[in-house]
Formats: structure tokens, C-alpha cells, sequence
């Protein structure tokens, strides 16, 4: 890649840099984001939002007044305090009382760091992060801007970059800790964003739960103090997934100002925004520094994951069209970023540990049947695993379950003219395996002390090269010898008692981080060595979903839950960061086996429609009926697939305490809409509603059909009435079950998918 330096005023510029007083200006018709370099040589924020134009000096935006208890840089000036100031990447023990950016120990014990602007270059494009996952960009469709800070006493450098890309409201940020000093350096916390923003009038929304829970959207006003989301369980993790909107208090899904931000990791994180005493509020993410200390040698350096963060003005439906397009443009590998996916079927709520090759093969000759592509093995085919106490870690397949091999299953599923996937999960050991038993070292471990498990496993120390390389080994062997198109990468642990074992006392601090960077290495090099292969991320469901993770793998199962009305909550939270394409989803079995609810297959597929779309049962035990719809299910999937994995998704009727749900798709070029309209408990005789539709032609003429009840049906309806009047969606006929309403009875769990159609 081009790296040059770049004095540009010009206006078009994604990055206008004006020399002389030291100001940057990253717009690109969207968004403005300007920085400062001041007098004191501190680099710091002006303005972040919606797009302005340049002007030769934003300097007036710095508010230098004097504070009664400030703590002032310079002796017999009271008016300059770091107390005041929005920097860029600020340090702690100068003056600014807030969270630092970063915090570097050096030989004397001290963390006390006076980073000052250095230099800086523009990079048509965007560089790599070595080793880590992030956005991608070629130079037609990003500019990245480099700015080097400097502390002259240690030689420490901090490298800043940002990258702006062409029609996109998010802006990418990482930092560089290169140690170009003498000395030993310990750095101690490193933020991947920090962002001073001149006021705190925002409602705080993050996604919470638990597993079967996942990303329940939560909102909240910000107040003095930190408001804090964090992960420390060496995952993002069920508990608090590593997004958060800051919206301005009003904002719907239509209206309102808000920031998204998104973390590019799958470890320990930290993403907080700080009121301070001013009402200045500091957005900050990065790796969480709780048990964080990465040393640094003299000429080394340490690279940030990276953190995303957008402006939008069109409510929260802006913000997730912003990230949907960037996860699918420029963080999902190709080809499988535009690449419809196959329609799966996934043997685990079907068989869970009892199985043998024929019955799988049943499973999978009843699913060809329903024009299924794809038959995923879950967990049970390999070592001695009869049961979740044995056999992780021993990736060969068990003989007495497959005794052809998998290479004999594969040829199996692939003869009837199906795809073959297959369960793997690579961090993991079982005391119980051939792998624990040669090498009990390599479960994660503190000498000396008790170890942890959850359900029987234990996780493999992911930090030692040599443990990568042996499950690589193994899981390329497996790969090789059968037809595999896909796998399912389970991850149902979360570390405990970590500690390296290979590298001494100092590096203790380095080992969560370098887990997750193992994870990711195995995951590179298994998709370099086959790089068709698709990928399903999966932690216990959707205890790993995140940015970092999609990078390698283009879809991750949502939650273990599959109960229909549990999933409307769960794809819809996750909806706000995370396209349908990256959204796992399968029809089960009922009664459900989280919740014990009985909803209609028809139901249950008309929400796993949007998202991977995919099955989880034994088709031969559904009745005659219920095997015609999943028929129909399967020969929908398929003719919209592209729509439904390419188009824009947008919210419409939130689940959440609510009788009914809705969402929509809309393809690329706006002749296609589905909608997804469901009725979750029943009200007798309902209120009259409508749905505003979005992203359609206004001008477009759009037939309506519907696979239910529906007094529109079969109606023309043009796009600007359907988005502005509304589309008429009461569900009339609730609440009579005699039959007398003549478009039939509606009862709970019901629903209907709308196909509009224009030529
Ligand atoms: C947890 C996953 O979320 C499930 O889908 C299944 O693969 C099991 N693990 C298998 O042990």
C-alpha cells in the first residue's frame, strides 16, 4: 500500500490538513472529525459530527478560560489546564482527572507520559493491523490518517490512526505504542478510541442479557461519573456485547442524532463514556486493563484492536444501516460478505450425543428432501465424546459412531448432493482426552492453585504457539481428509485461572490478550489454507458475538435459544450493529427445548428467514403438514436469499413488552420487500396499526401479497404511501375464534411475511 505524505487543503479530500496551525479535518461529505495540535503540543478534539465546511482555523472551538481549581501546565498562565481541554489521547497525573487514553510504566515506577505532537502521514486506503481483525479498505474508498505523538523524556510514540471512508458516517481507530526509547516499558492501559464530546446530553443504550438472552437493547440517561460496559471473562461475552449507542434523548428509529460504537475484539474490553465536572463526556473502548501489562522492549510496540464510531441523524436505523453496510462491505471476508448462504441443517437439538452414521444420514436424506443444501454435524463425532465428560481436544473421528470415517459420512452427504459442515471446539479440552493426558500443561492453569471447569471443559492455553500449531495440525488433517464446506466453531468456556506458563512471571499480564490473538492466528491460518470455507462462529450460543470474530467468520449462531418469541428479541437487539447475513438462525423442534413453548413451524420459520437460515430437528418426525411448510420455508429462503442477505434490514415494531414484532428487508435496487409481521400474545380485538415502511421508491408501485390473514392483499400500493400514510397491518381478525371474521382467527405466536413486489 501507498504510504505518503499529504499536505492537502483541497476540499474533496477525505483528510484536509492545514500545516501551519497544525489542524485536521477527516470529512467526507457525512461526517466531520477536526483536531488541534495546540500551543503545549497537544493533540486535541474540536468537533466530531455531521459534515461542515473546512475553514482555515476551527481554533476558536478550544475553550481556554480560567477555572478557580484548576491545575494549570504552566507556571503564571492560568487559563491552560489539561483539566479543560479535549485531547485526543490523554494520559493521567498532568492535570487531566479523567480516565487516560493510555498508561505506560517505566523503569523508575513512574506512568507519568507527556505525549506531544510529532508528525504525521496520509495513507490512501488502510493498512492492516497485523495479527488483529479490522475494517478493510483499498485506496478507492478510504483515507487514513497517521498522527504521531511523542514523549521526549522516554522516546515512547503514539501512533494514531484514522481512517475515513467514502459514504460511510464511521470513522476507524486504533493506536500504535512503539517504544523508541531505552528503556524497558510496561504498557499498562491503551484505549483504542477516546473521544471527548462538549456535552452530556445522551441516553446511553447498550445490549445486555445472559445465555438464551442475548443483546436486549437497555437505555438509559447519562449522568455524572462512569457508565460503564466491560467484559472480563476473556470473551465479549452473553452478559454485555461490546456496542453502545449515545443518542441525543428523543431519538426513535426514524429522528434523533446518534453515535454508534463498535469494538473490532473478542477479549476482555472495556467501553465506558465518563461525565466529567463540565458535562464533557469521554467515550472511551479498548482491551479492558484489568490484569492488562504488556512490556516493551526497547524497539517494539504493541498495535490496539480497533474501535468504530459513527454520527448519524437519522435515529437509530441510520446508525445500524451505517454498521450493517460496514460489517458487510469491509469487515466480512470475501466471497462471503455478498454471498448468499446455504441453508443448513444442524443435527444437535435433533440427536445432541446420540447418533450414529445412519441416523445422521436420515436426518440429512429427509432434509435433501426439503431442498436443504447444507447438513452440519455438531458435537459427538470425534474422541471419546459419548457425553460432554470426554473427548475435546481429540479431533479424530470416533469409530464406533462413524465407522467409515468422516471421510464415509462426507461422501454420503455430498453423493445426495448436500454440503457437509462439521462441529469443532478448538479452545477446548476435556480432562478425559488423549491431548489432556500427553500434555496436561496446556489446559489453562495457575500453578499450584484449583482449576475451574464449566461443563467438564477446560480451555486450551491459546497464548502457546505450540498448542495453536498442534490443534491446526489436527483440524487441518480433518479438513483435508473430507469434503468439508463449513464448520461451526464452538467456544462454551470462559477463562479462568489464566496465567502463562511458557513466559515467566513478567508476562503474566500479556496472556489474556495473547489468547485472543491465538484464536485469532488459528482462525487465519485455517481460512489461508482453505479459503472457501465458511466459517459459524458460536460460544454457547451467542456468547462471542462481536466485530472481531466476523472478520473470520461471515456468521455466528445468535443463541442457543431458538424458541421463536425468545429469537424476535434476540435478532432484533442484535439488529442495531449486525446484519441478518451475520445472524445465525434455525428452526427447532416443539416443544421448544429452552422455554418449553409450542409455537407454529410457520412462525418459527418466518423468523429464522432473517437471518442464516437454517434447521435444527429431525425433519421425520414433523407431520405431513408441517413438512409442507418447511417445503415452502426452504423454496422462499431460496428465492429471496439475496435480498434477504444483501438488502437493507430495518426495525419497524419492537418485541420487547410488547403483543407484536415487525422488521423488513428491502433489496438493493428497492423492487423487493419482505416483512416479517408477528403477532406474540394475542390482544382480542386488537387496535387498528399500520406499518411505516422504510427505504423504499417513493415513486415505485409495489404489489402486495401476503402469506396470511390480510385486508391489503393483493393490493398496489405506491412507495411514498407505504412510508408515509403506512401500510395497514391490524391483525383484524384476533380474538374471534369462532370463525365468523371471514378472514380467518389469529391466535398466538401467529404470523404473516408481506412480499411487495415493484416491476
Ligand atoms: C453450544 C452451542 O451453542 C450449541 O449449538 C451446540 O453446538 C453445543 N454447544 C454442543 O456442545
Amino acid at each position: 500500500m501507498a504510504t505518503r505524505k499529504r499536505e492537502s487543503q483541497d476540499q474533496d479530500a477525505r483528510v484536509i490538513v492545514h500545516d501551519e496551525d497544525g489542524q485536521f479535518h477527516l470529512t467526507n461529505g457525512l461526517i466531520s472529525y477536526i483536531m488541534k495540535v495546540d500551543g503545549e503540543g497537544k493533540l486535541l478534539n474540536l468537533y466530531f459530527g455531521q459534515a461542515v465546511a473546512d475553514r482555515e482555523s476551527f481554533a476558536h472551538l478550544i475553550e481556554l478560560q480560567h477555572r478557580p481549581t484548576a491545575t494549570c501546565r504552566i507556571e503564571g498562565d492560568m487559563t491552560y489546564s489539561l483539566e479543560h481541554l479535549r485531547q485526543e489521547y490523554p494520559e493521567y497525573g498532568t492535570g487531566d482527572y479523567r480516565q487516560p487514553a493510555i498508561s505506560v510504566r517505566q523503569e523508575n515506577g513512574s506512568t507519568l507520559t507527556d505525549l506531544q505532537y510529532l508528525d504525521y502521514e496520509t495513507i490512501e486506503g488502510k493498512p492492516e493491523l497485523e495479527g488483529l481483525p479490522a475494517t478493510r479498505a483499498g485506496e478507492d474508498e478510504a483515507t487514513t490518517l497517521r498522527i504521531i505523538l511523542r514523549d521526549g523524556l522516554t522516546g515512547l510514540k503514539v501512533a494514531l490512526n484514522y481512517t475515513i471512508f467514502d459514504g460511510s458516517p464511521i470513522l476507524a481507530r486504533s493506536a500504535r505504542i512503539i517504544n523508541e526509547g531505552n528503556q524497558h516499558l510496561v504498557v499498562e492501559r491503551a484505549m483504542s478510541l477516546s473521544l471527548d464530546m462538549p456535552d452530556s446530553d445522551y441516553d446511553m443504550t447498550i445490549f445486555s442479557g445472559a445465555w438464551a438472552r442475548e443483546r436486549h437493547p437497555h437505555t438509559h440517561h447519562l449522568h455524572e461519573g462512569i457508565q460503564e460496559i466491560s467484559s472480563l471473562r476473556n470473551a465479549s461475552g452473553h452478559f454485555l456485547n461490546p456496542t453502545a449507542i449515545l443518542s441525543r434523548p428523543g431519538t426513535n428509529e426514524t429522528m434523533g442524532e446518534t453515535m454508534g460504537i463498535g469494538f473490532v475484539y473478542s477479549g476482555n474490553f472495556d467501553l465506558h463514556a465518563e461525565v466529567d465536572t463540565y458535562r464533557v463526556t469521554r467515550i472511551q473502548t479498548g482491551i479492558n486493563d484489568a490484569n492488562f501489562a504488556w512490556r516493551l522492549a526497547p524497539g517494539q510496540d504493541f498495535q490496539t484492536p480497533e474501535a468504530l464510531v459513527s454520527c448519524t441523524t437519522g435515529g437509530y436505523q441510520a446508525m445500524s444501516q451505517a454498521f450493517h453496510a460496514m460489517v458487510r462491505d469491509h469487515l466480512i471476508r470475501s466471497p462471503w460478505n455478498k454471498r448468499a448462504r446455504p441453508v443448513l441443517i444442524n443435527n444437535w437439538e435433533a440427536t445432541y450425543f446420540d447418533f450414529n452414521e445412519d441416523r445422521l444420514v436420515s436426518i440429512a436424506s429427509k432434509a435433501k428432501e426439503a431442498g436443504i443444501e447444507l447438513f452440519v454435524l455438531d458435537d459427538g463425532w470425534f474422541g471419546s465424546r459419548n457425553g460432554d465428560t470426554a473427548g475435546l481436544g481429540d479431533w479424530i473421528p470416533n469409530k464406533e459412531r462413524l465407522p467409515r470415517g468422516l471421510t464415509g459420512l462426507a461422501k454420503r452427504i455430498n453423493d445426495m448432493g448436500m454440503k457437509f459442515g462439521l462441529w469443532f471446539e478448538p479452545e477446548t479440552v476435556n480432562k478425559d482426552s488423549d491431548l489432556y493426558r500427553a500434555h496436561p500443561d496446556w489446559a489453562i492453569h495457575t500453578p499450584d492453585r484449583h482449576m475451574n471447569h464449566g461443563r467438564n471443559e477446560f480451555l486450551l492455553d491459546f497464548s502457546n504457539p505450540d498448542v495453536v500449531e498442534n490443534i491446526y495440525r489436527q483440524m487441518h488433517h480433518i479438513l483435508s481428509t473430507a469434503n468439508i464446506s463449513y464448520i461451526k466453531w464452538d467456544m462454551n468456556r470462559f477463562v479462568s485461572e489464566g496465567f502463562d506458563t511458557t513466559r515467566g512471571p513478567q508476562s503474566q499480564g500479556e496472556f489474556h490478550h495473547r489468547y485472543i490473538l491465538g484464536v485469532y492466528d488459528l482462525l487465519q491460518r485455517l481460512l489461508d489454507a482453505f479459503p472457501d470455507l465458511l466459517i459459524e462462529g458460536c460460544a454457547s450460543g451467542g456468547g462471542r458475538f462481536d466485530m472481531g470474530m466476523l472478520y473470520y467468520t461471515p456468521q455466528i449462531w445468535c443463541s442457543d435459544d431458538t424458541d421463536a418469541v425468545e429469537r424476535m428479541k434476540i435478532q432484533y437487539g442484535t439488529s442495531f450493529f449486525y446484519p441478518p447475513s451475520a445472524m445465525g438462525a434455525h428452526v427447532s423442534i416443539v416443544p421448544n427445548h429452552q422455554t418449553g413453548r409450542v409455537t407454529p413451524i410457520r412462525t418459527r420459520g418466518n423468523v429464522a428467514l432473517f437471518g442464516t437460515f437454517g434447521y435444527e430437528l429431525d425433519l421425520g418426525t414433523l407431520s405431513e403438514e408441517d413438512m409442507e411448510e418447511v417445503h415452502r420455508q426452504v423454496a422462499f429462503y431460496k428465492e429471496h436469499r439475496q435480498v434477504l442477505a444483501t438488502g437493507s434490514f430495518y426495525r419497524l415494531r419492537a418485541p420487547y413488552g410488547n403483543h407484536r414484532c415487525a422488521w423488513m428487508v428491502v433489496s438493493e435496487d428497492r423492487r423487493t420487500v419482505i416483512i416479517g409481521d408477528y403477532t406474540i400474545l394475542l390482544e382480542p380485538n386488537g387496535p387498528y396499526t399500520s406499518l411505516k415502511l422504510q427505504g423504499l421508491d417513493p415513486q415505485a408501485d409495489y404489489r402486495i401479497t401476503c402469506t396470511g390473514p390480510s385486508t391489503i392483499q393483493g393490493l398496489t400500493l405506491r412507495g411514498d404511501e407505504l412510508m408515509r400514510v403506512g401500510m395497514v397491518d391490524s391483525d383484524a381478525a384476533s380474538g374471534e375464534m369462532g370463525g365468523v371474521n371471514p378472514l380467518g382467527s389469529t391466535k398466538d405466536f401467529d404470523s404473516r411475511l408481506f412480499v411487495l413486489q415493484a416491476d
